[in-house]
């Protein structure tokens, strides 16, 4: 049996609402591991929240309740969110869970036998929006203040335990470098080599002032710090499930702002754990809103209900659709922006899948009484055929989502579509309907004209669930069909890919737009 295919998203502070980063880097697990799912692979697909640490017991204390009491009520809010969204997560972790506690506290209790931790004193910045500690160098460059809320940073100084990070910094950099997809994109990779070769300290892994977390192992004066606790999430979640086959994790997707924890400390505390390490760790950057960065005072803030008005408007897959190509999966910035996401649901949603399911469907409906046609005759010699294109399309889409690289794919799984339109241009089947001689080459043409949108449905199905799905009841196909026909774990798209499965004489069910356009008045 192949290991199942495992990928993580940050766990996200409870001290906010959900917003649209949080929905976005889930919604890019996602899609991915409905790919997977769909190609045959057993996945397993984790989301979570991350409760302790100061900036959480602070948002607590200042609407007067518990931090147990708040930390609850916000998990619930992202649980919600995430299934009102879709998102099929396989498990939803969170670290004040005992199953999380537990495991975590037995792994640094591991490091602390092993004489990998020590007692100092930490004395530095601290960056409280991040949870990071900042080094005299970086404060001093930022003007002391954080690098991502712009906010002062604050000096600290306190007994700390510290692991010895600095033990690891030849064998990581050997990893990285036997490992060359280890740290994707490219640009940053190189950005956290150079930052290792210049050399790397140890680091503080609890804290004396913060009590709101796990109690430090033989120390209960000191809790551990929240980030040491939130990367061990990967780990204990598989554990916690009782299927340690999962790790390692194939796939930790994160934002660039967590890039280090994630290339770095992580992989130094699974060697020091003799742990193997995961796969890769995909730094996706940022969305901006309207051209500028999100931010509450500019009124620009993408939270969860402005994503629910454009889901209200739109539908569900429109925001995965816009989300997924148009996102921040590379080393640049993306925007979010009404007038071009009108836009891209006008162009790819209403007008190209939208409106060649109906072409297709209704001339079947007209020329076959809504009936699957037969197909091309033996005799006929059509060298023009849409399959002689089709196995290009399916590679190109399967490269790119092993690449993480959704826009791609969904650019391949598109040009199925695109395909189908040119061909009905070429062939014309208004006017071979009209001749009775050409009856033959009508029912090869519609057959291959239906038989794409199949398979293109099963492409874009990732990415656009709910409107493949009415796809597929007009075409009398369903998921449990084509999982029937996945084969077990080859890497490769499922059985379903392999052209020519619609059954001739199936009935066939028109329907009506699968996504109107948006007009702007
Ligand atoms: O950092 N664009 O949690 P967090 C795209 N708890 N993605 C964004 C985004 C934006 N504008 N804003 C946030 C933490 N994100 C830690 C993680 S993991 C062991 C612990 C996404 O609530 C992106 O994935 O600050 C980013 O890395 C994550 O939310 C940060 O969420
Ligand atoms: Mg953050």
């Amino acid at each position: 049996m192949a290991k199942p295919f495992y990928i993580t998203t940050p766990i996200y502070y409870v001290n906010a609402r959900p917003h649209i980063g949080h929905v976005y880097t889930t919604t890019v697990a996602d899609v991915v591991a409905r790919y997977r799912r769909l190609s045959g692979e057993a996945v397993f697909f984790l989301t979570g929240t991350d409760e302790h640490g100061k900036k959480v017991a602070d948002a607590a204390r200042d609407r007067g309740v518990s931090p147990q009491e708040y930390v609850d009520q916000i998990a619930g809010e992202f649980e919600a969110a995430f299934a009102e969204m879709g998102l099929t997560n396989d498990d939803f972790i969170r670290t004040t869970q005992p199953r999380h506690q537990q495991r975590a506290a037995a792994a640094i209790q591991q490091l602390v036998d092993q004489g990998d931790v020590y007692l100092g004193e930490y004395e530095g910045w601290y960056d409280q929006g991040q949870e990071e500690y900042v080094t005299e160098t970086n404060a001093r460059d930022a003007d002391y203040k954080s690098v991502i809320s712009g906010k002062p940073l604050v000096k600290v100084k306190e007994a700390s335990y510290f692991f010895k990070l600095s033990r690891f910094q030849d064998e990581l950099l050997a990893h990285i470098d036997a490992n060359p997809g280890f740290i994707q994109p490219e640009a940053r990779r190189n950005e956290v080599v150079s930052r290792v070769k210049a050399g790397l300290n140890d680091i503080a892994i609890s804290r004396s002032t913060e009590p709101w977390g796990i109690p430090m192992p033989g120390d209960p004066s000191h809790s551990v710090y929240v980030w040491i606790d939130a990367l061990l999430n990967y780990a204990t979640a598989p554990e916690a499930n009782e299927r340690p086959e999962l790790w390692p994790a194939d796939v930790h997707l994160v934002g660039k702002e967590i890039l280090w924890f994630h290339a770095v400390i992580w992989p130094a505390m699974l060697m020091a754990l003799g742990r193997p390490l995961f796969g890769k760790v995909h730094a996706h950057s940022f969305w901006v809103s309207e051209g500028r960065k999100m931010s509450k005072s500019l009124g620009n803030f993408v939270d969860l209900d402005a994503l629910r008005g454009y889901v209200d408007r739109f539908g569900l897959d429109a925001v995965r659709w816009y989300l997924a190509t148009q996102g921040p999966m590379g080393a640049t910035d993306a925007d979010f922006a009404e007038a071009k996401f009108i836009e891209v649901y006008n162009n790819d949603l209403a007008n190209t899948l939208g409106n060649c399911v109906s072409r297709v469907l209704k001339m079947i409906g007209k020329y076959f009484d809504g009936q699957t046609p037969l197909g091309w005759p033996e005799e006929a010699d059509e060298p023009d055929r849409l399959y002689g294109q089709f196995e290009s399309w399916a590679e190109n889409y399967r490269v790119a989502m092993s690449r993480l690289d959704l826009a791609a794919a969904a650019r391949y799984a598109m040009g199925v579509v695109e395909a189908v339109d040119g061909y009905i241009e070429r062939t014309q089947p208004f006017k071979l309907a009209k001749d009775d001689n050409q009856r033959g080459r009508l029912s090869g043409v519609l057959y291959d004209c239906a038989e794409a949108l199949r398979i293109a449905s099963l492409l874009l199905w990732p990415f656009l669930p709910t409107a493949c799905e009415e796809v597929w009841r007009r075409l009398a196909q369903d998921y449990a069909g084509f999982m029937a026909n996945a084969p077990d774990h080859t890497g490769d798209l499922g059985g379903w890919a392999v052209w020519g499965q619609l059954q001739p004489g199936t009935p066939l069910d028109a329907g009506p737009p699968l996504f109107q356009r948006h007009v702007v008045a």
